[in-house]
C-alpha cells in the first residue's frame, strides 16, 4: 500500500468526525498533531490555544486569577464547541478527556486517539519548557507520576493508544496512518465497540463460574457483587504496587454497594507465595470478620490470586473468592483454573489445593499501568494457547500482535477471551490434571528449571521462562524430528519480535550447566516415578505430553542449547 492509499483509506475510516489526541503533557499532542493534519490535509486545532484566544488571557494567568475549576469549565465548553467542527485533528490538554462529560461528547463524536508516554520520556520533554501550571509546585517528577497513576486508566478509555516513544514524530504518525488504514484495531473506527467486553464460561458443573473481560469494570465490581452474591463482605488482597494505581478504584466500588470489609496490602514479589506471608494473611483475613458466606477478592497478578486464593481454600475450610487479575499473565492464565498454592524451599507451587473462583473479573484498562516488561511476559502465555493447541490464533497474534500492546481495545480483549477460553475448554475436561491439562505446561518443564536456575530473580520473570522454554521444546521437537523444519524458527521470531527472550543465552549473568538444569528439571513436580513429562510439538498447534525423553538426549540437547 502505497502512502497515499494510507492516507485516503484512514481518512475514509474517519469519515466526518474529528481525530481528538489526549495524554498528558509532554507526550507530543502537538508536534503530533500537527504533522498528522497536514498529511491528512485537515485542520490542526490546539484546545489550549483556542481557551486562551477566548479568555484573552494565557492559561497560567487563568489558573493564576480564577483557578483550576474555572480553566476546566472554560476547557468544558470550549472542546464541546470544536468537536461540532467536522474533521480536524483537535490537541486537547492534559486534564481535558478526565472530565466525563467531555469524555462523553468525544466517544460520541470524534475518533480519540492516546498517547502514552513513560515517565522519563515526559519528564524530559517538559522539563524544557516551563508553562505547566500543574507542575509548577513541589517535586515535578512526583507530580507526573501522581498524574500518570490517577489519569492512565482513563484515558485507556480513547479508541487508539499509541506509544509516543523517543522517535521522530513522523514514525508515530505514520504508525498512526497504518493503522487506522489497515483497521489494525481488529475492525475500522467506525465499528470499534466503546468498551468491547467479553464473557467466558468455564463449565465445572456445580463449580461453573464466568470470566467477565471489560475495560473499565473495576468500578462496576461492588454493583457485579451484589447482584451476584447479595449482600456479603468482601476481603480484598492486593500488593503495594496494584494498591498504588488501582485499590481507591475497587474499594469505591465495593463501598457504593456496601460491600466492603477491609483490604489487605502485601509486599509485591514471587517471595510472596510463602507459609509466612500465608499464615499472616489467614489471620487478617479473620480479623476483617469474613465468615463463610463471604469473599475473598485476590487482587493482583498471579501472585497475588496464587496466595489469597489458597488462603481463601483453607478459610474457615474454604470461602468462596472472586479473582480480579491485574497483570496479562494472570488474566490469560493464573486467574482461571482454580490452581491455588505457595512456594517453598524444596520448589515452587507444591503447597496448595484445588480452589475454583466463584467469578473471574478481568478489566483490561488497569494492565495501562503494568511495567512493559511484565506485559511481554504475559503475551508469552497467549502465545502459549497458539503454539500449544490452535495454530490459526498464533497466526492472528503474528499479524496483530503490535495491537494487541497498543490499543487497549479490541485486539487485547481477542487476545485474552481466546486465552482463556481455550484454558476453560482444557480445565473442563480435567480439572485436576490427570491428563490434558498439563499440555499447559508447554515451555515449562525447561521454562521453571531455568527459574530455579537464576534463583527466582529479576533475571528471568516466569513468562519469560515460559518464552525460551516454548522454543526449546519446538527445538527439541524437531531434533528428534517429530515436528516440521522450521518451525522452531517461526515460533522464536515471533516471541523475538515481542521483545521476549527465546534462548537460555539471552538471560542476563552466569553461564548455564546442562547437568545442574536436568536436575532441576528433576524437581518438577510433573515428575512421575522419576520419568519427565515433556510437552512436545508435532506443528504449531498440536503439542501432547510424552514420558519417553531419555535423559541423556535430554542432557546432550541442553548442552546444545547453552552453547547457543
Ligand atoms: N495458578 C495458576 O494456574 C498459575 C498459572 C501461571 C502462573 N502462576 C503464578 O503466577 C505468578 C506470576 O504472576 P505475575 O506474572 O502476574 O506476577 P506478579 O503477581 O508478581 O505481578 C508482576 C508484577 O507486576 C505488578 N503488577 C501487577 N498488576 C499490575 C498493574 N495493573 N499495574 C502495575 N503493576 C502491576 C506486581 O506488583 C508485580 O510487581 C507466579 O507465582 C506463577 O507461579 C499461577
Amino acid at each position: 500500500m502505497t502512502e497515499a492509499e494510507a492516507i485516503e483509506l484512514a481518512k475514509k475510516r474517519i469519515g466526518k468526525r474529528p481525530i481528538v489526541l489526549v495524554g498528558l503533557m509532554g507526550c507530543g499532542k502537538s508536534s503530533v498533531g500537527k504533522r498528522l493534519a497536514f498529511k491528512l490535509n485537515l485542520q490542526f486545532v490546539d484546545a489550549d490555544e483556542e481557551i486562551e484566544r477566548a479568555a484573552a488571557k494565557t492559561i497560567n494567568e487563568i489558573f493564576a486569577d480564577h483557578g483550576e475549576e474555572h480553566f476546566r469549565n472554560g476547557e468544558r465548553k470550549v472542546i464541546a464547541r470544536l468537536l461540532s467542527n467536522g474533521p480536524q485533528v483537535l490537541a486537547t490538554g492534559g486534564g481535558a478527556f478526565i472530565n466525563p462529560e467531555t469524555r462523553r461528547r468525544v466517544k460520541d463524536n470524534a475518533f480519540s486517539i492516546w498517547l502514552r508516554a513513560e515517565l522519563p520520556v515526559l519528564m524530559r520533554r517538559v522539563m524544557k519548557r516551563d508553562t505547566r501550571p500543574l507542575l509548577r509546585e513541589g517535586n515535578p517528577e512526583v507530580t507526573m507520576q501522581k498524574l500518570i497513576e490517577a489519569r492512565y486508566p482513563i484515558y485507556a478509555e480513547a479508541d487508539m493508544t499509541v506509544d509516543s516513544r523517543d522517535e521522530p514524530h513522523d514514525t508515530i504518525v505514520n504508525e498512526i496512518i497504518t493503522r487506522l488504514a489497515t483497521g489494525s484495531e481488529g475492525a475500522p473506527p467506525s465499528a470499534i465497540e466503546p468498551n468491547p467486553s467479553r464473557t467466558v464460561h468455564v463449565e465445572l458443573g456445580d463449580r461453573s463460574y464466568d470470566v467477565l473481560i471489560a475495560r473499565g469494570v473495576l468500578r462496576d465490581v461492588g454493583a457485579l457483587i451484589k447482584a451476584r452474591f447479595g449482600t456479603v463482605k468482601c476481603g480484598v488482597v492486593t500488593d503495594e504496587n496494584v494498591a498504588r494505581h488501582h485499590l481507591a478504584t475497587l474499594e469505591n466500588s465495593l463501598k457504593s454497594e456496601g460491600v466492603f470489609a477491609g483490604s489487605i496490602v502485601m509486599k509485591p514479589g514471587e517471595a510472596t507465595k510463602s507459609f509466612r506471608d500465608l499464615a499472616i494473611l489467614s489471620e487478617r483475613l479473620l480479623e476483617l470478620g469474613l465468615e463463610r458466606g463471604d469473599l475473598v477478592l485476590p487482587f493482583g497478578g498471579g501472585v497475588i490470586g496464587d496466595l489469597a486464593g489458597f488462603a481463601a481454600g483453607i478459610l474457615r475450610r474454604g470461602v468462596r473468592f472472586v479473582q480480579i487479575p491485574t497483570s496479562l499473565l494472570a488474566q490469560v492464565d493464573s486467574s482461571v483454573g482454580g490452581k491455588t498454592g505457595i512456594n517453598t524451599p524444596q520448589g515452587k507451587n507444591l503447597i496448595g489445593v484445588f480452589h475454583q473462583p466463584s467469578l473471574v473479573v478481568a478489566d483490561t484498562a488497569v494492565l495501562t499501568t503494568l511495567p512493559p516488561r511484565e506485559m511481554r511476559a504475559g503475551y508469552a502465555e497467549v502465545a502459549k494457547y497458539g503454539l500449544l493447541g490452535d495454530a490459526e490464533f498464533f497466526s492472528w497474534l503474528e499479524a496483530n500482535w503490535q495491537s494487541v500492546f497498543g490499543n487497549n481495545g479490541p485486539a487485547l480483549t481477542t487476545a485474552i477471551e481466546t486465552s482463556v477460553a481455550a484454558k476453560a475448554a482444557i480445565v473442563a475436561r480435567d480439572e485436576t490434571e490427570t491428563g490434558d491439562r498439563a499440555l499447559l505446561n508447554l515451555g515449562h518443564t525447561f521454562g521453571h528449571a531455568l527459574e530455579a536456575w537464576t534463583g527466582y530473580s529479576d533475571r528471568l520473570l516466569h513468562g519469560e521462562g515460559v518464552a525460551i522454554g516454548m522454543c526449546m521444546a519446538f527445538r527439541l521437537s524437531e531434533e528428534l524430528r517429530l515436528c516440521p523444519p522450521g518451525t522452531s524458527a517461526r515460533v522464536a521470531k515471533h516471541l523475538k519480535a515481542v521483545g521476549l527472550p527465546t534462548k537460555i543465552g539471552d538471560i542476563p549473568g552466569g553461564k548455564a550447566d546442562a547437568a545442574e538444569l536436568l536436575r532441576l528439571m528433576g524437581q518438577d513436580k510433573k515428575v512421575k516415578a522419576g520419568k519427565l513429562a515433556f510437552i512436545l510439538v508435532h506443528g504449531i498447534g498440536q503439542a501432547f505430553v510424552t514420558r519417553d525423553v531419555a535423559p541423556e538426549t535430554v542432557l546432550a540437547f541442553l548442552a546444545r542449547e547453552i552453547a547457543q
